[in-house]
């Protein structure tokens, strides 16, 4: 079966704006904790580079999603003018409910940012956004899109801007639980990496040298690691097997293609028994289910 996220045409950007559509929801309720936690010091990073309140500023929130940083934004900059853009409509819509008078809402694919914006006037005026954030979006495109993502998003900013992204690093224990569970049921199961862009680095240094390479100056990150704060065991099964997040979701597709004859409820029945097992160990084991990342910032020449 073909990966809704395997080409960038029109089509696939169709798809890939379905399958978010049906996760917002889940989404944002399971992981707003987490990731306002992890947006807020993304935008203190970044203002410590290039302060966020400057009268010029124009701010660019790509992959705007359930609004983490575009939200966080807002409520800190009240006259700011911030754009949020997310290639899914309805994952901005707890954006758009919030009403916020500096925050202005576009339908845009990431791979074509620079084209669909020639017609912001405000960008043009200005020379560019003054900071431009991608939180949890760059590995959501193909491998081979990955250079033109950054490039795309240099490309926006304004010379001595900055560039920021937020990258998922390589412990997820949620997606870990699940591929465990997999390999319970079939040892020789080959487990495979949820990112499409599974090639894109995944530890701190190496994110560091990749944004170098594409020419970012003064970049700085934070590697942190959080828990997602799931509270009992159908939260979480809801939430994995339910939440119809893209990126989980490719975990049940790889696993159909290789036991189409299994299927996913006797997982989540095991799934389901296997974090009973191991809350039997460690009553604290659900809330203590973590997720690493790393934000990188830099600063285009
Ligand atoms: C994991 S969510 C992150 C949302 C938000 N930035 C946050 O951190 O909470 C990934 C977001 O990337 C968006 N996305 C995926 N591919 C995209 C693309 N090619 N262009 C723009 N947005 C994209 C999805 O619609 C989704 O809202």
């Amino acid at each position: 079966m073909a990966s809704i996220w395997s080409s960038m045409s029109d089509n696939s950007s169709n798809k890939t704006s379905e399958g978010w559509n049906k996760a917002a929801e889940v989404y944002s309720n399971v992981f707003s904790r987490v990731t306002n936690a992890i947006a807020r010091d993304f935008i203190d990073l970044t203002h410590k580079i290039k302060p966020i309140d400057e009268p010029d500023s124009y701010i660019l929130d790509n992959g705007a999603g359930t609004g983490a940083v575009t939200i966080n934004l807002a409520t800190r900059l009240t006259s700011t003018p911030v754009l949020a853009t997310d290639i899914s409509d309805s994952m901005m819509s707890k954006i758009r409910d919030q009403n916020l008078s500096n925050v202005q809402i576009r339908v845009v694919d990431a791979l074509r940012l620079d084209k669909t914006l020639q017609d912001d006037t405000r960008r043009s005026e200005k020379g560019g956004f003054s900071h431009a954030f991608a939180m949890f979006v760059l590995q959501f495109v193909p491998n081979d899109a990955t250079d033109t993502f950054i490039n795309q998003m240099i490309s926006v900013v304004q010379p001595g801007g900055t560039v920021g992204l937020g990258i998922w690093g390589d412990k997820i224990d949620n997606i870990d639980l699940v591929n465990q569970v997999f390999l319970e049921i079939d040892p020789n199961y080959k487990v495979r990496s949820v990112w499409t862009a599974d090639e894109f680095p995944r530890t701190e240094p190496e994110i560091k040298r990749k944004v170098e390479s594409m020419g970012l100056k003064n970049v700085q990150t934070i590697d942190r690691h959080d828990t997602a704060g799931f509270e009992t065991t159908e939260q979480l099964a809801v939430y994995m097997f339910e939440g119809k997040n893209p990126a989980v979701e490719k975990l049940y597709d790889y696993w159909r293609e290789a036991h189409p004859e299994i299927g996913i409820d006797l997982v989540r029945e095991k799934f389901t028994e296997t974090v009973g097992k191991e809350l039997e160990k460690d009553k604290d084991f659900l809330r203590k289910i973590g997720l690493q990342s790393i934000s990188v910032v830099g600063v285009k020449p």
